[in-house]
């Protein structure tokens, strides 16, 4: 989930990487002293700049690898998932600027469900870079990511995380009825994760069909959540968030299917929902180190 915004088309051009970058397996390795004798120049300078990088412009500039040749559907290569796992793996909570007693993570005075900020650093039509700001029991409800591949890395808290996939093969609506006889606009899904996570701890990923792609989170403390989303949600090209209920396997009968009764703990129907009401992600303007897109 994230802050449907325009997409920063002044980027678009600079999304590039040279194939130095793009070749090169662990930057971090690179240190002037490794450097061989008949190293350009050239070569030593965009080594050095590398090193001299803020982790948000590494993050960044790693994005711009991964996710260059990406689109809808695409998932990147094992190696470049590799290269931004580890980067996102070393983010700490003072990289972006952020503290657990900032008052993005109070809990709002008057309100049920507490307002959850998004801090936007960057989007292009390739990826999307942001935070979600949770204070304690602020929860972003399931929702979907269609044709994502998504990187989320806990900067502070404990988080609980529910996770689906859709179910290949899943039995059509006029097979699924509920206890009126009628038959229900659901689809079958299976649980990937249902636990909670606490910092620090590795970078989740999730894929277009696997991972876990409809998921919702809720704080059991304050909360920092660094996404990294390739592609961004996009309403032009049909690929905005949507939002779920899910109710227990249970719930309907089903015509032609037989789950063991100790598996049916992991399966759920999901159905599609307007955006809860309740719901509250404002935009903030984020104040932690640049991104700087040359
Ligand atoms: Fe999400």
């Amino acid at each position: 989930m994230g802050l449907e915004t325009k997409s920063n088309k002044r980027n678009k051009e600079h999304c590039q990487l040279t194939k130095d970058k793009e070749t090169n397996p662990n930057p971090l390795t690179n240190t002037t002293a490794t450097i061989s004798a008949n190293s350009s120049p050239r070569k030593s300078r965009r080594r050095n700049r590398r090193l001299s990088m803020t982790p948000v412009q590494r993050l960044f500039e790693t994005c711009k690898g991964v996710f260059s040749s990406g689109g809808p559907g695409i998932v990147p290569s094992p190696e470049n998932i590799e290269k931004l796992q580890a980067v996102l793996d070393d983010f700490k909570p003072g990289d972006v600027g952020l503290a657990p007693n900032m008052p993005y993570f109070r809990s709002t005075v008057g309100r049920q469900t507490p307002a959850i900020t998004y801090l936007h650093l960057y989007e292009c039509d390739q990826f999307s870079i942001g935070i979600f700001c949770l204070p304690p029991s602020g929860v972003l409800p399931l929702h979907n990511h269609p044709g994502m591949t998504v990187f989320s890395k806990l900067l502070f808290g404990t988080l609980h995380k529910k996770s689906y996939d859709w179910v290949a093969d899943a039995p059509c609506a006029s097979a699924i009825m509920n206890s009126e006889g009628k038959h229900p606009d659901v689809q079958l899904a299976k649980m990937k994760v249902d636990s909670d996570f606490t910092a620090p701890c590795d970078t989740s990923i999730l894929y277009p069909s696997d991972g876990g792609n409809l998921h919702c989170f809720t704080a059991v403390t304050q909360c920092a959540l660094l996404d990294v989303l390739g592609p961004p949600y996009s309403t032009p090209d049909g690929r905005h968030c949507m939002y779920y209920y899910d109710f227990p396997y249970t719930h309907f009968s089903v015509d032609g299917l037989s789950v063991p009764e100790e598996e049916r703990e992991r399966y759920a129907w999901l159905q599609e929902r307007e955006k809860p009401e309740d719901l509250a992600v404002v935009g903030a303007l984020y104040r932690g180190p640049q991104i700087v897109d040359k």
